[in-house]
């Protein structure tokens, strides 16, 4: 199983378009994908039509106990319309869990726990996080082998991205190997001068984790969410579905290299 996370401490970047879209192709590939919803907010979980003020399984319940029980990741799973992808939802009261928490140590690997019981059942779960630094964004950082960071291509969502920096940083102190990421830019518009320069001021700035392209504008996903499907069900020859694709391709590449450079063989060779 493959745990990818897509967090940025900024909003409306596109990190639920991305688990979204990434998940679908990879379910059409003939893998079996799971969605985590870790935001609040619940967006991803209403992509898919359900309603976060009153789902009743979500990823809430995994916090309730001291131990998660053993069927429970499994009995939160909710159907897409997509065969092989699932979700499992966020609902609203997730708000309230840091005031919850706050003070009970060791639930920071809620999520780590619950989906190694979901090990047999997925080849990819796709984590979307929440824009703050809290408990839930620690879960899913804590719980995947590799980080996506969408930025959108304009000024002011560079500034966030730093803040995405610096708390990485924070994380990579306490993992035993740094965690690999990418920044991906997104909602690129050739046509405005802010794309053009932001993805140059990015490109130089964050030079080697940076995905080589980008995310176009496309308004074929606000259709996709609308119809409550991913893009590559909607529309697989669309611009931003092939964009995603070949993001997906360099995502698998980093991560094949990754653990061939941590197997004993693959450190052997150097
Ligand atoms: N590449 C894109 N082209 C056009 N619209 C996009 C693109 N990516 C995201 N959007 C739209 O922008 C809005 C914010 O995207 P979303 O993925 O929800 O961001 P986040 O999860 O970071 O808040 C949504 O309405 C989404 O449909
Ligand atoms: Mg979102």
């Amino acid at each position: 199983m493959h745990v990818w996370a897509v967090a940025n401490q900024k909003g409306g970047v596109g990190k639920t378009t991305t688990a979204v879209t990434l998940g679908g192709i990879l379910a059409d590939r003939g893998h079996q994908v799971l969605l985590l919803d870790l935001d609040p907010h619940g967006s991803l979980t209403s992509y898919f039509k359900y309603d976060p003020d009153s789902v009743e399984k979500s990823v809430y319940d995994l916090f309730q106990h001291k131990q998660v029980p053993e069927d429970l990741p499994a009995s939160l799973l909710l159907d897409t319309g997509h065969d092989r992808l699932k979700i499992i939802a966020a609902s609203t009261a997730l708000a309230t869990l840091e005031r919850q928490m706050s003070g009970k140590g060791g639930m920071g690997l809620v999520v780590a726990k619950s989906l190694a019981q979901l090990w047999n059942r997925f080849d990819y779960v796709l984590i979307d996080s929440p824009p703050v630094l809290g408990l839930l964004m620690i879960n899913a950082l804590a719980a995947c082998e590799q980080l996506i960071i969408p930025v959108q291509t304009e000024f002011l969502a560079i500034k966030g991205l730093e803040r995405m920096m610096r708390t990485l940083k924070m994380i990579n102190k306490a993992r035993k190997q740094a965690l690999p990421y990418t920044v991906v830019p997104t909602l690129y518009d050739r046509r405005t001068q802010a794309s053009i320069q932001s993805l140059r001021l990015l490109r130089n700035t964050y030079g080697d984790v940076i995905w080589h392209s980008m995310v176009p504008v496309d308004t074929k996903f606000r259709d996709a969410s609308v119809a409550g499907m991913p893009a590559s069900m909607l529309d697989p020859e669309s611009r931003g579905v092939h964009a995603y694709s070949v993001l997906l391709k360099f995502l698998q590449e980093k991560e094949g290299e990754a653990r061939r450079a941590a197997s004993p063989e693959g450190r052997g060779a150097q």
